[in-house]
């Protein structure tokens, strides 16, 4: 009886992850760059306001920094090209060593923080210090191998959307991208998270 228990528990979060998300909640992908106006217009107008108001109980957000770069690698050495420049890269880098280290709520709150700066590529530290994180970290990853390794992955996953971004930031919810879902994303977040969630799902409390 146990074993059957274990066998259907184990079915069951499979066929939750297939799809990629878990049965009463929407996931909500980001794929940006840190010096793109538009990113930046999406994430301290729409991004970081939605979550304050629904949380992220019944949301899973995930945040890709990378964008319309490139890499190119010759023995262990990554090297990148950045839409806005040498600078965005390394935002980028930062924003990927943050996400290895951070929570999503504490991710988005740097992220926020640092693309409402002037500078964003330059506002990490007065950022993590705003929220009382340990920069150092982020810091030496970003400046090392481990800060390249993490921005390929975001390229990786960046590079493998279907279909392939045109515009930045390109949004996807469950998964899924469609002109509709895009265009209402850049003005309606909220309202698109909330309507969604599958019927019956109980929404976040902010959804009204
Ligand atoms: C911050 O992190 C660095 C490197 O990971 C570590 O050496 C240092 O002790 C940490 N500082 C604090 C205040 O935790």
């Amino acid at each position: 009886m146990k074993m059957l228990f274990a066998v259907v528990t184990l079915l069951t979060f499979f066929s939750l992850k297939v799809d990629g998300q878990q049965a009463d909640k929407v996931s909500l992908g980001v794929y940006y760059e840190t010096l793109c106006p538009d990113s930046i217009a999406f994430i301290t107008y729409q991004l970081y306001p939605t979550i304050q108001s629904l949380g992220l109980e019944k949301i899973n957000v995930d945040l890709v920094p990378f964008g319309k770069a490139s890499w190119t690698e010759s023995g262990s050495t990554i090297s990148f090209s950045c839409q806005h420049g040498e600078r965005e890269c390394k935002g980028n880098k930062i924003q990927a060593c943050a996400k290895s280290e951070l929570d999503t709520s504490a991710l988005i709150k740097f992220v926020n923080c640092m693309e409402s700066a002037s500078s964003p590529d330059r506002a990490g530290k007065s950022c993590a210090q705003k929220q009382g994180l340990n920069y150092t970290t982020i810091e030496n990853c970003a400046n090392g191998a481990k800060g390249s390794q993490l921005l390929k992955e975001q390229g990786v996953a960046t590079k493998s959307l279907v279909p392939k971004p045109n515009f930045i930031p390109w949004i996807t919810v469950n998964n899924q991208h469609t002109s509709d879902i895009q265009n209402r994303a850049l003005d309606d977040l909220k309202g698109l998270l909330c309507d969604s969630f599958p019927q019956g799902a109980t929404k976040p409390s902010g959804c009204k």
